[in-house]
């Protein structure tokens, strides 16, 4: 039977990448004599055009049906002044909430390829490997209540003791799996709801002796992540903590560019790149595809259980950067400049390989 995966390319850039991803799915599925039925589907900007809706039942139902969503990315001026749930980036919230996906795995890692790229030395960043463990279905992205009226605005960080047990639990196994090593980050010095964050981890912790548990506040981590990141093997965050900590981690492995996603719930998973829309050179063939190629290796990891096709295409990203192929993003003198669609062909040319 063929395997569903809905694709929704989304807004900007989305579609560009969405393109070049399904085309290294396609060729990756094809290898491994997987049959895949993909569907493509308006979200965001696109679909509230379309629609009038940033967010259509047809298109959740098709992601309940799918056994993985990749999703490109949502957002764009265009759709800046609507009201708050008509926005594109309302859609992403409410699918990631209506597919339970809490758990955001933000892997950054380091591209030899481009370590002379980053706006940080090679001494400080060579040999880091760390991942960031976003929660993201709960926090002050979701709380209630929330608004804003002619005098104020206010929204409400809150967590709930089993949604901070699940992703410890995340945290703590993925720990297992690499270096041993968790550091909760928090504003416990300042935020009850961090307070009770910190003590949660710290009682799921007990079922795990083996781990290194330590805790930092968001402000100091943010500032040791330049300053050292090898520190860092697994970061457990919240919602907000995660989504500013990830765009930081972004710029370590030289451009968001680069840097792919998983979001995995009980029964749902969902790809995407860390980076957004950026409106500002969609339709020009100019976007970087790897964290959304990337991204596709994360679902054949996660979702297919299947490292090899993983690792062929993370294989072929690091070929094709270390035979001097780069999109603007990433692009230092003596480098090849390539658009989007011939670093997707590059990267195809290397699966082969
Ligand atoms: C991300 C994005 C989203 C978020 C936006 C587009 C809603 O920044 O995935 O990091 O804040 O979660
Ligand atoms: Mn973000």
């Amino acid at each position: 039977m063929a395997v569903k995966i809905t694709l929704l390319p989304g807004d900007g850039i989305g579609t560009e990448i969405m393109a070049s991803a399904a085309q290294v799915l396609s060729y990756v599925a094809g290898k491994f004599n997987m049959d895949l039925s993909l569907s493509e589907h308006l979200i965001g900007g696109a679909s509230y055009d379309a629609h009038g809706t940033p967010l259509t039942q047809e298109t959740l139902d098709a992601c309940y049906q799918s056994e993985a969503v990749l999703l490109g990315a949502v957002g764009g001026y265009k759709w800046e002044n609507l009201e708050h749930k008509m926005k594109p980036e309302a859609a992403l919230l409410k699918l990631r909430k209506s597919l339970g996906l809490f758990n955001n795995v933000r892997p950054a890692k380091i591209y030899k390829a481009l370590i002379d790229g980053s706006s940080l030395k090679r001494e400080v960043l060579e040999g880091t490997d760390f991942v960031v463990l976003r929660e993201l279905t709960g926090g002050i992205y979701f709380g209630e209540p929330r608004g804003y009226a002619d005098k104020k605005g206010w929204n409400t960080m809150e967590y709930t003791r089993p949604e901070i047990e699940r992703i410890a639990i995340q945290a703590f196994e993925m720990a297992r799996l690499r270096d041993k090593r968790v550091m909760s980050v928090d504003k416990a010095n300042v935020l009850e709801v961090s307070q009770f964050w910190r003590k949660t981890v710290a009682e799921v912790h007990e079922q795990y002796p083996d781990i290194d548990l330590k805790n930092m506040y968001v402000d100091n981590a943010a500032m040791q992540l330049v300053r050292n990141p090898r520190q860092f093997d697994v970061i457990v965050t919240s919602n907000l903590f995660g989504d500013i900590l990830s765009d930081i981690a972004g710029m370590i492995t030289g451009s968001l560019g680069m840097l792919p996603s998983a979001s995995l719930g009980e029964k749902y998973a969902l790809y995407e790149p860390v980076h957004g829309s950026a409106p500002d050179i969609a339709g020009q063939n100019k976007a970087n595809p790897i964290a959304m190629i990337d991204s596709v290796a994360m679902m054949f990891h996660y979702t297919f259980r299947n490292q090899q096709a993983a690792t062929m295409i993370t294989n072929a990203i690091e070929t094709t950067l270390a035979q001097g192929y780069r999109t603007a993003d990433i692009f230092s003198d003596g480098d090849t400049l390539v658009s989007t669609t011939e670093m997707t062909e590059k990267i195809i040319a290397n699966l082969a390989l």
